[in-house]
């Protein structure tokens, strides 16, 4: 079976939500799926492919995104990635001029894909410097995922690895 690993760093759970919902896409899909925070990823061995998110503070990738790509880049280097990103809000679209500096990171590695979904944001869970931040810029509150889009991104995915790798794996 094509094994898939879901990783993600997500500070308040928009982008862990994302990356579940991508997992369950992949397993209805036929894949066998694990989702593990970056930071808590071990190793990729038995891993045919990385599904890696994040969400965007400050214009980045959270570190533990970043140093999980640094940590596993030799195995990375051996498997495709798709890669997304969580961080716009209300009806602002997706900043694809900003999109390739995010995964700047990645630059070296075989990155199939990379999509910027719009995110969550809630005032209350917010650190005080965090809420001044999100005041100041006006951010718009509330949960703006849009679970159709990403679950049609998951079946790309699954239908992608299954065309390319299902003959291996018979
Ligand atoms: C302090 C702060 C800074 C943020 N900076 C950005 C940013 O630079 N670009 C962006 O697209 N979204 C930004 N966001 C929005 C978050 O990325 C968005 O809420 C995301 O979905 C949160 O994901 P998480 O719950 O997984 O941490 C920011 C949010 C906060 C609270």
């Amino acid at each position: 079976m094509i094994k898939v690993l879901v990783t993600v760093a997500s500070k308040y759970g928009a982008t862990r939500g994302i990356a579940e919902a991508i997992a369950e896409e992949l397993t209805a899909e036929h894949l066998s799926v694990e989702v593990k925070l970056a930071d808590e990823v071990k190793s990729l061995i038995g891993f045919d492919a990385v599904v890696l998110g994040s969400a965007i503070y400050a214009g980045s990738w959270l570190p533990e995104a970043r140093t999980f790509v640094f940590k596993q880049h030799e195995a990375l280097a051996l498997m495709p990635i798709w890669a997304f990103s969580s961080g716009p809000l209300g009806d602002s679209p997706a900043p694809m001029d900003e999109a390739g500096r995010l995964i700047a990171p990645l630059s070296d590695l075989n990155v199939r894909d990379h999509q910027v979904f719009v995110g969550m944001l809630n005032m209350a869970n917010l650190s005080i410097p965090e809420r001044l931040v999100a005041k100041a810029v006006h951010a718009p509150q509330g949960d703006f995922r849009d679970w159709e889009e990403i679950r049609d991104w998951a079946r790309t995915i699954a239908r992608t690895l299954r065309a390319e790798l299902e003959f291996d794996h018979a």
